[in-house]
């Protein structure tokens, strides 16, 4: 096998809010496929980056009191609790907000430029007269002009998909005042995308079989439409949070023209943290260069992206492959891109729930076509209890117990078993790596899922047939060989599955290998057995069931303490800061039965500090918060929100210490940015009112660690 090398990537996460399970599901379907081919012995670079720019992301850090490149740099310092929490192994995560984007950005426009595929021309667009500024596409709505949908914004319609510029939605009003609109003109810059050396070019490569059938079609009926492609404007005037277009005072690229390119930023920057020279990588024509994206965004990644890279020249290359996934809905309800959804990612975690089953129940979902999937609490529950646990932990907790208990851990030789059916069964499982390893490289992880759990049937049917239980009671030595060998064979057979499985489910995965007592587990082991006398350790539960009472705690809804500070304005820099607001400042205790049990490590990872309270604010609009400015011994003060507005007269708190989860993912409100979460009890059920915020005893100091 000659080893891949493999540069892949998932779509850059619009850096205005907290990572939601759309975010989650691509990042399981690229890592769990990345994980595969790591297990294969290949050579994988995966990298991603927050997608920092656009217009968006400044009005919203306007807001917030801080400038963008704060704003977003807060945003990426949030992110690596939830990957890292849902085990999403990419190597490294930057920002397009980098000089790397910045100098690579530039550059590929200058090719393109020195390719006389850039044209300037006069463009009619449009000005928000109350606001004083052009409207950036997403700050108008109006009718898609292709389906006449309503509500749609001003360069794509969610609708339909077409892409289109505001001036040709029907009946513009700005989302930013509600104004009509004025024309105005100004200068724009545009990559000549109907020039015919791009459409060309455009048409092999979205028909040359490296995408997906479906998305293939869509890319031909966009080249072959009536109106074919369109040059695509991409520059925006100032105010705008983007990159300098070279020589072009107060111009900006338009976000989607540096988002991608935010791809390479993220390996260049990589490649400088392991000492490697990033043009070789980029260049190297065995580097297959592939990307993840869901089914929203194929336009810029099948058309514009291509292009670009391709009259761009050396060392950049066109990508190899473009994955697209579709969308994941909740219990049914479809959600917007910008809106989130349902379960958010982070309240999973911190209920205990177990990542792996997460992944789980998205493989098994997963196929290698653009189709939508729906998370269903009930589908999940039974999925994890009666499938991964059931069928696939069982295998390894019923064999064990007897090796354990009858024959001290150590294995039979299962080479040399003399139980019926032992070498065929093996064999069978064995045989099976190739299959299974083809629809993992085809994204067909629900076929995975469904086969190994098929297999999981064999081996479970198998064993019963044997009935060990019943061999364990006998003194007689040859029904304890045939204890001893069929035990063995199980748990061969589970270390098999288990191979099969690793890609899904990594943190089953190490404790698999510490009860095995066996080294980190690869494809090509899927050849080999256990050995006889091997000796595996005592059981310890793999997984445990789904607590349906806990998975409910992930649909209830937020309290009305956050209900109370949401945004209820659906001004796009509202939606795209994609407001959650639970985190209003009462931390409730709940009744100790209702929480399920942590360990010493998930309480670790909550930052306590010591914070005095520098300054008290009510809020105008707000009957249940108070804006506090915390010293928490950093150089710059914190701003939280805490919803004590009832229990306290502001005066009352300036000086007083109070204890704050310092390490909170900062959070937009209506009010602003809120860092971090001031603890107070109370009585959850009302029946004591008040609100009685802790404090250290005297002495303590600003910045102390609570432990
Ligand atoms: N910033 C752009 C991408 C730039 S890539 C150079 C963007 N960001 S996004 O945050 O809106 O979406 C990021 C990815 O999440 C996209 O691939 C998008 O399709 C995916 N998803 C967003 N909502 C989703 C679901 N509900 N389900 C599955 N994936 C979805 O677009
Ligand atoms: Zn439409």
């Amino acid at each position: 096998m000659n080893p891949r090398k493999l540069f892949v990537t998932t779509a850059l996460p619009y850096a205005n809010g907290a990572l939601h399970i759309g975010h989650i599901m691509e990042y399981i379907q690229a890592d769990i496929w990345v994980r595969f081919q790591r297990l294969l012995g290949h050579t994988v670079h995966f990298v991603s980056a927050d997608d920092a720019h656009g217009a968006p992301i400044m009005i919203a850090a306007e807001k917030a009191g801080v400038s963008p490149q704060e704003f977003v740099a807060r945003i990426g310092a949030s992110r690596a609790p939830t990957l890292q929490g849902f085990g999403i192994a990419f190597d490294h995560w930057h920002s397009t907000d980098s000089p790397e984007n910045v100098e690579l950005s530039q550059r590929i426009y200058m090719r393109l430029r020195e390719n006389e595929l850039i044209a300037i021309r006069p463009v009619e667009q449009l000005y928000d007269p109350v606001k004083g500024m052009f409207l950036a596409d997403r700050y108008v709505k109006g009718q898609c002009p292709n389906c006449g949908a309503p509500d749609q914004y001003g360069d794509s319609c969610e609708v339909c998909g077409a892409v289109y510029s505001a001036t040709e939605l029907k009946n513009p009003y700005s989302v930013l005042s509600g104004a009509k609109p004025e024309l105005r003109t100004s200068e724009h810059y545009f990559f000549a995308l109907s020039d015919p050396r791009c459409t060309e070019f455009l048409s092999d490569w979205t028909q040359g079989g490296r995408l997906q059938p479906e998305v293939a079609n869509k890319a031909r009926e966009w080249l072959e439409g009536e109106r074919g492609l369109a040059d695509w404007d991409i520059s925006r005037d100032a105010p705008y949070f983007g990159i300098p277009i070279p020589d072009a005072p107060g111009k900006f690229f338009y976000v989607w023209l540096d988002a991608p390119i935010g791809y390479l930023a993220s390996l260049k920057a990589y490649c400088a943290l392991r000492g490697w020279n990033f043009e070789t990588v980029l260049s190297d024509p065995l580097v297959e260069q592939i990307h993840f994206i869901g089914k929203d965004i194929i336009y810029f990644h099948t058309l514009f992206w291509p292009a670009m890279l391709k009259f761009a020249g050396a060392p950049f290359k066109v990508p190899d492959r473009v994955y697209v996934h579709g969308f994941i809905t909740v219990s049914g309800e479809k959600m917007s891109k910008s809106r989130g959804t349902g379960i958010d990612p982070l309240r999973y975690l911190e209920l205990g729930l177990n990542p792996d089953w997460l992944r789980y129940y998205i493989a098994a979902k997963l196929n290698s076509h653009v189709e939508d999937i729906d998370f269903n609490a009930e589908d999940f529950t039974a999925r994890i209890n009666s499938d991964l646990v059931g069928k696939f932990v069982n295998i390894a907790s019923r064999a064990s117990h007897f090796v354990l208990k009858n024959f001290e851990g150590a294995l039979a030789d299962v080479l040399s078993a003399g139980v019926a059916g032992a070498g065929s069964i093996l064999r069978l499982f064995q045989a099976r790596a190739d299959e299974l390893a083809q629809l993992y490289e085809a994204r067909e992880f629900g076929k995975v899922m469904r086969e190994t759990m098929a297999l999981a049937d064999i081996a479970n049917e198998w064993f019963d047939a044997r009935r060990p239980w019943e061999l364990a009671k006998s003194q007689d030595p040859a029904a304890r060989q045939q204890l001893h060998e069929v035990c063995s064979v199980a748990i061969n057979l589970f270390r098999l599955l288990m191979i099969y499985l690793a890609p899904v489910l990594p943190s089953l995965a190490r404790r698999a290998e510490a009860f095995l007592r066996i080294a980190p587990l690869d494809w090509s082991q899927a050849r080999g057995l256990l050995p006889g006398a091997h000796r595996i350790a005592p059981y310890e539960h793999l997984t445990g069931r789904v607590d349906p009472k806990t998975l409910a705690a992930l649909f209830e809804p937020p309290s009305p303490a956050a209900r109370a500070a949401e945004v209820k304005t659906s001004s796009p820099a509202a939606r795209a800061t994609e407001v959650e607001a639970s985190e209003v400042a009462t931390a409730k205790a709940p009744a100790p039965v209702a929480a399920p049990t942590i360990g010493i490590e998930e309480f670790a990872k909550i930052d306590l500090r010591v914070a005095r309270i520098t300054a008290a604010e009510v809020i105008d609009g707000s009957d249940r918060l108070l804006k506090l400015t915390l010293d928490v011994g950093e150089a710059r003060p914190r701003q939280v929100f805490a919803g004590i507005k009832s229990a306290y007269q502001p005066a009352d708190l300036v000086g007083r210490l109070t204890v704050v989860v310092a390490n909170l993912a900062p959070r937009k409100m209506k009010f602003g940015l809120s860092e971090g979460m001031v603890l107070a009890a109370s009585d959850e059920h009302g029946n004591r009112p008040g609100l009685f915020l802790l404090d250290p005893d005297p002495g303590a100091h600003p910045g102390m660690r609570v432990k």
